[in-house]
Protein backbone atom coordinates (compact mmCIF):
# COMPACT_ATOMS: atom_id res chain seq x y z
CA UNK A 1 0.00 0.00 0.00
CA UNK A 2 1.66 3.55 -0.90
CA UNK A 3 0.68 6.41 0.90
CA UNK A 4 -2.18 7.98 1.84
CA UNK A 5 -2.79 12.00 2.51
CA UNK A 6 -6.08 13.45 3.51
CA UNK A 7 -6.81 16.76 3.43
CA UNK A 8 -9.60 17.96 6.20
CA UNK A 9 -10.96 20.45 7.39
CA UNK A 10 -14.02 22.00 9.43
CA UNK A 11 -14.90 25.03 7.68
CA UNK A 12 -15.31 25.38 4.26
CA UNK A 13 -13.28 27.25 1.59
CA UNK A 14 -10.03 27.34 3.48
CA UNK A 15 -7.71 25.90 0.39
CA UNK A 16 -8.14 21.65 0.85
CA UNK A 17 -8.94 20.99 -3.08
CA UNK A 18 -6.01 23.52 -4.09
CA UNK A 19 -3.39 21.77 -2.05
CA UNK A 20 -4.62 18.51 -3.03
CA UNK A 21 -4.46 19.03 -6.63
CA UNK A 22 -0.58 20.86 -6.12
CA UNK A 23 0.51 17.54 -4.31
CA UNK A 24 -1.17 15.46 -7.14
CA UNK A 25 0.65 17.46 -9.89
CA UNK A 26 4.20 17.71 -7.85
CA UNK A 27 4.20 14.10 -6.70
CA UNK A 28 3.23 12.91 -10.29
CA UNK A 29 6.05 14.92 -11.50
CA UNK A 30 8.66 13.47 -8.80
CA UNK A 31 7.57 9.89 -10.74
CA UNK A 32 5.57 8.12 -8.46
CA UNK A 33 1.67 7.15 -9.51
CA UNK A 34 -0.88 9.01 -8.01
CA UNK A 35 -4.71 8.68 -7.27
CA UNK A 36 -7.04 11.54 -6.31
CA UNK A 37 -10.26 10.68 -4.28
CA UNK A 38 -12.71 13.18 -4.95
CA UNK A 39 -14.44 13.45 -1.66
CA UNK A 40 -17.00 16.20 -1.80
CA UNK A 41 -19.09 15.01 -4.42
CA UNK A 42 -21.38 17.67 -4.09
CA UNK A 43 -18.90 20.03 -5.96
CA UNK A 44 -16.56 17.55 -7.50
CA UNK A 45 -13.74 20.54 -7.37
CA UNK A 46 -10.97 18.45 -8.14
CA UNK A 47 -12.60 16.30 -10.57
CA UNK A 48 -13.90 19.26 -12.37
CA UNK A 49 -10.29 20.97 -12.95
CA UNK A 50 -8.82 17.63 -13.74
CA UNK A 51 -11.66 17.65 -16.35
CA UNK A 52 -10.09 21.01 -17.50
CA UNK A 53 -6.52 20.15 -17.17
CA UNK A 54 -7.41 17.13 -19.51
CA UNK A 55 -9.14 19.91 -21.98
CA UNK A 56 -5.95 21.94 -22.22
CA UNK A 57 -3.80 18.98 -23.17
CA UNK A 58 -1.32 19.93 -19.76
CA UNK A 59 1.15 17.71 -18.08
CA UNK A 60 -1.25 13.84 -16.81
CA UNK A 61 -1.75 13.33 -13.19
CA UNK A 62 -2.38 9.82 -12.35
CA UNK A 63 -6.26 9.11 -11.76
CA UNK A 64 -9.00 11.54 -10.47
CA UNK A 65 -12.50 10.15 -9.79
CA UNK A 66 -15.04 11.06 -7.09
CA UNK A 67 -16.30 8.87 -4.53
CA UNK A 68 -19.26 9.21 -2.08
CA UNK A 69 -16.90 7.40 1.08
CA UNK A 70 -13.40 7.00 1.86
CA UNK A 71 -13.60 3.16 1.90
CA UNK A 72 -14.50 2.84 -1.85
CA UNK A 73 -11.48 5.14 -2.69
CA UNK A 74 -9.25 2.38 -1.00
CA UNK A 75 -10.76 -0.31 -3.04
CA UNK A 76 -7.70 -1.00 -5.75
CA UNK A 77 -5.49 2.12 -4.31
CA UNK A 78 -2.57 -0.58 -3.83
CA UNK A 79 -1.93 0.03 -7.35
CA UNK A 80 -0.71 3.38 -6.82
CA UNK A 81 1.86 5.27 -4.65
CA UNK A 82 0.22 7.65 -3.42
CA UNK A 83 -3.89 8.19 -2.52
CA UNK A 84 -4.80 11.60 -2.12
CA UNK A 85 -8.57 12.13 -0.47
CA UNK A 86 -10.08 15.67 -0.83
CA UNK A 87 -12.42 16.10 1.88
CA UNK A 88 -15.92 18.30 1.77
CA UNK A 89 -16.41 21.51 3.02
CA UNK A 90 -17.51 20.30 6.35
CA UNK A 91 -16.82 18.15 8.96
CA UNK A 92 -18.84 14.93 9.58
CA UNK A 93 -18.55 11.48 10.63
CA UNK A 94 -17.05 11.06 6.91
CA UNK A 95 -14.42 13.22 8.39
CA UNK A 96 -13.32 10.34 10.78
CA UNK A 97 -13.52 7.80 8.22
CA UNK A 98 -11.02 9.34 6.43
CA UNK A 99 -8.62 10.42 8.90
CA UNK A 100 -8.48 6.88 9.78
CA UNK A 101 -7.25 5.35 6.68
CA UNK A 102 -4.81 8.23 5.89
CA UNK A 103 -0.86 8.36 6.64
CA UNK A 104 -0.89 12.03 6.89
CA UNK A 105 -3.73 14.41 7.54
CA UNK A 106 -3.43 18.04 6.18
CA UNK A 107 -5.14 20.90 7.80
CA UNK A 108 -5.00 23.57 6.15
CA UNK A 109 -5.81 27.18 7.83
CA UNK A 110 -5.72 30.59 7.44
CA UNK A 111 -3.70 32.67 9.80
CA UNK A 112 -6.86 34.49 11.53
CA UNK A 113 -8.38 32.87 15.01
CA UNK A 114 -11.00 32.63 13.40
CA UNK A 115 -9.58 30.26 10.77
CA UNK A 116 -6.89 28.61 13.35
CA UNK A 117 -9.71 27.60 16.28
CA UNK A 118 -11.86 25.59 14.23
CA UNK A 119 -8.44 24.01 12.48
CA UNK A 120 -7.06 23.27 15.79
CA UNK A 121 -11.30 22.05 17.16
CA UNK A 122 -11.19 19.66 14.71
CA UNK A 123 -7.68 18.50 15.22
CA UNK A 124 -8.88 17.77 19.03
CA UNK A 125 -12.05 15.79 17.87
CA UNK A 126 -10.32 13.64 15.66
CA UNK A 127 -7.64 12.93 18.45
CA UNK A 128 -10.76 11.97 20.83
CA UNK A 129 -11.85 9.42 18.37
CA UNK A 130 -8.30 7.89 18.64
CA UNK A 131 -6.82 9.50 15.85
CA UNK A 132 -2.89 9.85 16.91
CA UNK A 133 -2.10 13.66 17.04
CA UNK A 134 1.39 13.11 15.12
CA UNK A 135 -0.83 11.96 12.25
CA UNK A 136 -1.92 16.01 11.83
CA UNK A 137 0.31 18.65 9.73
CA UNK A 138 -1.11 21.90 9.36
CA UNK A 139 -0.64 23.81 6.31
CA UNK A 140 -0.61 27.60 6.31
CA UNK A 141 -2.69 29.29 3.61
CA UNK A 142 -3.62 32.42 2.04
CA UNK A 143 -1.36 34.36 4.25
CA UNK A 144 -0.36 37.92 3.20
CA UNK A 145 1.95 39.51 6.20
CA UNK A 146 5.42 38.64 8.11
CA UNK A 147 3.62 39.58 11.03
CA UNK A 148 0.52 37.58 10.49
CA UNK A 149 2.50 34.36 9.63
CA UNK A 150 4.41 34.90 12.89
CA UNK A 151 1.20 35.11 15.10
CA UNK A 152 -0.39 32.14 13.33
CA UNK A 153 3.07 30.24 13.68
CA UNK A 154 3.02 31.08 17.22
CA UNK A 155 -0.59 30.07 17.83
CA UNK A 156 0.39 26.59 16.39
CA UNK A 157 3.00 25.57 18.47
CA UNK A 158 1.37 25.99 21.37
CA UNK A 159 -1.44 23.90 19.87
CA UNK A 160 1.31 20.92 19.93
CA UNK A 161 0.25 20.16 16.31
CA UNK A 162 2.91 19.73 13.39
CA UNK A 163 3.13 22.80 11.09
CA UNK A 164 4.61 22.06 7.78
CA UNK A 165 7.25 24.45 6.68
CA UNK A 166 6.36 26.99 4.52
CA UNK A 167 2.88 28.94 3.52
CA UNK A 168 0.63 29.72 0.44
CA UNK A 169 0.63 33.34 0.17
CA UNK A 170 -2.75 34.93 -1.01
CA UNK A 171 -2.46 35.31 -5.07
CA UNK A 172 -5.23 35.82 -7.27
CA UNK A 173 -2.57 34.34 -10.06
CA UNK A 174 -3.06 30.98 -8.18
CA UNK A 175 -6.18 31.39 -8.58
CA UNK A 176 -6.48 32.14 -12.65
CA UNK A 177 -3.87 28.91 -13.11
CA UNK A 178 -6.56 26.86 -11.29
CA UNK A 179 -9.21 28.27 -13.83
CA UNK A 180 -7.32 27.33 -16.50
CA UNK A 181 -6.17 23.58 -15.16
CA UNK A 182 -3.09 24.27 -13.75
CA UNK A 183 -1.60 23.49 -10.13
CA UNK A 184 -0.51 26.19 -7.70
CA UNK A 185 2.98 25.11 -8.36
CA UNK A 186 2.51 25.28 -12.48
CA UNK A 187 1.25 29.77 -12.93
CA UNK A 188 2.62 31.93 -14.84
CA UNK A 189 5.28 33.57 -11.65
CA UNK A 190 8.35 31.20 -11.44
CA UNK A 191 8.43 33.05 -7.43
CA UNK A 192 5.00 31.95 -6.32
CA UNK A 193 5.57 28.88 -7.77
CA UNK A 194 8.54 27.93 -5.63
CA UNK A 195 6.39 29.18 -2.40
CA UNK A 196 3.80 26.55 -3.30
CA UNK A 197 6.56 24.13 -3.99
CA UNK A 198 8.11 24.40 -0.64
CA UNK A 199 4.95 23.85 0.89
CA UNK A 200 4.07 20.77 -0.67
CA UNK A 201 7.21 19.53 -0.30
CA UNK A 202 7.49 19.81 3.02
CA UNK A 203 4.23 17.53 2.56
CA UNK A 204 5.92 14.92 1.11
CA UNK A 205 8.90 15.23 3.58
CA UNK A 206 6.78 14.28 6.12
CA UNK A 207 5.41 11.55 4.76
CA UNK A 208 8.78 9.76 3.49
CA UNK A 209 10.63 10.59 6.35
N1 LIG B 1 -3.29 31.16 -1.82
C1 LIG B 1 -4.41 31.50 -2.47
N2 LIG B 1 -4.53 32.70 -3.07
C2 LIG B 1 -5.67 33.03 -3.70
N3 LIG B 1 -6.74 32.24 -3.79
C3 LIG B 1 -6.69 31.05 -3.21
C4 LIG B 1 -5.51 30.59 -2.53
N4 LIG B 1 -5.75 29.34 -2.05
C5 LIG B 1 -6.99 29.03 -2.43
N5 LIG B 1 -7.57 30.03 -3.12
C6 LIG B 1 -8.93 30.06 -3.66
O1 LIG B 1 -9.83 29.94 -2.57
C7 LIG B 1 -10.98 29.19 -2.93
C8 LIG B 1 -11.13 28.01 -1.98
O2 LIG B 1 -10.04 27.13 -2.15
P1 LIG B 1 -10.27 25.56 -2.23
O3 LIG B 1 -11.34 25.22 -3.19
O4 LIG B 1 -8.94 24.94 -2.40
O5 LIG B 1 -10.78 25.30 -0.73
P2 LIG B 1 -11.49 23.99 -0.16
O6 LIG B 1 -11.09 23.90 1.27
O7 LIG B 1 -11.24 22.84 -1.01
O8 LIG B 1 -13.02 24.43 -0.26
P3 LIG B 1 -14.29 23.48 0.01
O9 LIG B 1 -14.36 23.38 1.50
O10 LIG B 1 -15.44 24.23 -0.59
O11 LIG B 1 -14.02 22.15 -0.61
C9 LIG B 1 -10.77 28.78 -4.37
O12 LIG B 1 -11.43 29.72 -5.18
C10 LIG B 1 -9.27 28.89 -4.56
O13 LIG B 1 -8.91 29.17 -5.89
MG1 LIG C 1 -12.63 21.50 -1.90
Amino acid sequence: MGYIVAFLSQKGGVGKSTLARALACEASKGGLSVKVADLDTQQGTVTNWHRQREANGFDRIGSVETFGKAKDALKNADDFDMLILDGAPRASSATSDIAKVADLIILPSGASRDDLIPTVLLAHELSKKGISPKSFAIALVRVSTESEIRDAQEYIQISGYQLLSGYLPEKPSYRQAQNDGLAVTETRFASINEKAKELIQSIIDTLTK
